[in-house]
């Protein structure tokens, strides 16, 4: 989504840590529970099957794909119907469309309940300039009534859970006459990600706008999201804003441990310790098998690179990795790679022993 690698940094809190928080597992409908309440973030160019799928195993409760243009699903453009690829062991799931006209977003909705979504959500979140600039993303909080309108239109068209994802406005905040908005229109749930469009990644993210629409609302769910990367920031955003459940986005890159973390939290048990090397070693592994099975060797070499790096980001590994993925053609390349990124932290881990 062309962010910097700074904006891909969570700005972590370090107060104190908050009491233990319980909460039940997130129901949005009579087939779906979110269960722990742990949602994994829609991520374009990230949150594709592979992730998807590791993501579910190590404990997030409900996985939501890339933004999928609704308007390629309503064409059944070949891009917009291979997103929209959803594997039989990676439910729940919910499919993220994105798009302005009430009629086009309700089509693809029942594209998306037809190919075996368990929901689908609206993004009017996106802060980027290509994609408001059409009024997609975030432009539709600027006007709640549209947002009635395509909420209306999407509820009417599928039996499915429809939700949205927002952010706290664009300038200002206006959460909750747009959550109202969709409530009255029969949605099931919003996540807010509390900046605004305007704060792009700046600074924390608001948690009291969260809080106030949980309080501003009835029956709608809220998902709270914003800087949540570990299971502190997870009781946090629990604790201060009353959410049904949270959402991580920048801390599961490279991380997908933090979804078991929070979830051992949830339910009360010990944090599991930080993934050993031979844990780190064989999810990346299973990364790399699931990538290759969907997408071939090829586009694998290509478009694994980042997560491999993400994996190894701050560790002694890291700067052998990136020399190694620069020639790396084949799925023995990768396996090379790994296993040299792995044996340079060994090395660092008995230098520091
Ligand atoms: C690489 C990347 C891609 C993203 N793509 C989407 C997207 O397709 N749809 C969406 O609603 N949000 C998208 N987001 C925003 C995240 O879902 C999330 O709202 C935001 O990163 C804040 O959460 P965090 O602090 O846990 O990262 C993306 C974020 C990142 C970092």
């Amino acid at each position: 989504m062309g962010l910097t690698d700074e904006q891909l940094e969570v700005l972590r809190w370090d107060g104190p840590t908050p009491e233990p928080v319980r909460r039940d597992p997130m129901r949005l409908g009579p087939n779906l529970v979110a269960d722990p309440p742990v949602v994994l973030a829609p991520m374009a160019a990230v949150t594709n099957p592979p992730f998807r799928m590791i993501c579910r195993e190590l404990g997030a409760g409900l996985v939501v794909t890339e933004m999928i243009y609704s308007v390629g699903l309503v064409h059944r453009d070949k891009r917009s119907m291979q997103m929209l690829d959803i594997r039989a062991d990676e439910h729940p799931v919910s499919v993220q469309i994105y798009g302005k006209d009430p009629e086009m977003l309700a089509r693809a909705a029942a594209i998306v309940e037809e190919a075996g979504a368990d929901s689908v959500d609206l993004n009017m979140g996106c802060p980027m300039r290509k994609v408001v600039s059409s009024g997609h993303g975030a432009a539709l909080l600027r006007d709640p009534s549209k947002v009635f309108e395509i909420f209306d239109a999407m509820v009417k068209a599928v039996d499915i859970p429809v939700t949205g994802k927002i952010r706290a406005g664009w300038e200002d905040t206006n959460a909750v006459e747009v959550a109202r908005a969709m409530e009255d229109a029969g949605a099931a749930a919003v996540t807010i990600h509390g900046r605004t469009r305007c704060d792009m990644y700046d600074g924390h993210a608001d948690l009291a706008v969260i809080r106030d629409l949980k309080q501003s609302v009835g029956e709608l769910k809220v998902i709270g999201n914003g800087d949540v990367c570990d299971w502190v920031s997870a009781r946090r955003m629990f604790s201060i804003t009353g959410c049904d459940a949270v959402m991580v986005a920048r801390g599961c890159l490279g991380n997908p441990w933090v979804f078991e973390q929070i979830k051992a939290d949830l339910a009360g048990e010990p944090i599991p310790e930080p993934p050993s090397a031979e844990e780190k070693a064989r999810v990346l592994r299973r990364h790399v098998d699931l990538y290759v099975d969907t997408f071939g060797e090829e586009l694998t070499t290509r478009q694994i690179r980042k997560h491999l790096i993400w994996y190894f980001r701050g560790t002694a590994g890291e700067k052998e990795l990136r020399q190694r993925l620069k020639d790396i053609e084949k799925r023995s390349d990768i396996d090379d790679a790994i296993d040299a990124a792995c044996e340079r932290c060994d090395a660092d881990y008995s230098n520091v022993a």
